[in-house]
């Protein structure tokens, strides 16, 4: 079932038979860099992935699936740890199909999302957090109204090298005001 609609792509609940998507793009060594900042990847076979990913499935965390207008999934988007206290959940994204990187696709996908999130959830917050080499992250973040609320100096270890944890946010009403603007 799709669950949001963007100009470039659609985002649809997850099927048994994504896994095997799940699984190849969480092998690749540079999606795991830029998403996770891990640069050693441990590969998994179709089974450990399978008992791995149904190990996390009880966990707070909801994914679903970025597909090409002609249906072809090339990545994905989720929330987790949604906090009904004070209103927030923590959104995450990878495109796991390189060629797709840096072409808007990801930008029209988190637009998508968030207004789905927004819409569907009691909620006032959505963060996330990325470091700060991946600058196409922060554009593609900023772009959809995430601000730079702050920087976590020389938070992670990444590949021989400290890095600042970037950390963004958006809120019910920055959301409001862009979608009074734009009509979304
Ligand atoms: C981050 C991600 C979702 C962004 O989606 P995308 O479709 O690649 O990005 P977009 O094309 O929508 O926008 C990216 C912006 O960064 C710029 N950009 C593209 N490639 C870049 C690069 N190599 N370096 C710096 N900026 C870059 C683009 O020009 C664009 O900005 P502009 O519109 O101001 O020109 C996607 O690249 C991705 O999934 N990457 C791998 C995993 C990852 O990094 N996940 C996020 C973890 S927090």
């Amino acid at each position: 079932m799709l669950i949001a609609k963007g100009d470039l792509v659609n985002i649809r609940e997850l099927r048994w038979g994504d896994l095997k998507y799940l699984q190849k793009w969480s092998n690749d060594p540079e999606v795991a860099f830029w998403a996770r900042g891990v640069k050693d990847v441990s590969y998994t076979s179709a089974g450990e992935f399978r008992r791995w990913y149904y190990s996390r499935s009880n966990s707070s965390i909801k994914r679903f699936i970025v597909e090409t207008k002609d249906k072809k999934p090339i990545g994905s988007i989720s929330y987790r740890d949604y906090d009904p206290v004070n209103k927030v959940v923590v959104l995450g994204i990878h495109i796991g199909e390189k060629e797709y990187w840096g072409k808007g696709f990801g930008t029209d996908a988190i637009k998508a999302f968030v207004k789905y999130l927004f819409a569907t959830l009691d909620i006032n917050r959505i963060e996330l957090d990325t470091f700060d080499d991946n600058i196409r992250a922060i554009k593609a973040y900023q772009k959809c109204g995430f601000k730079i609320e702050g920087v976590l100096r020389e938070a992670r270890f990444i590949d021989g090298k400290f890095h600042d944890v970037i950390i963004m946010g958006m809120i019910r009403k920055d959301f409001e005001k862009i979608a009074n603007r734009t009509q979304i």
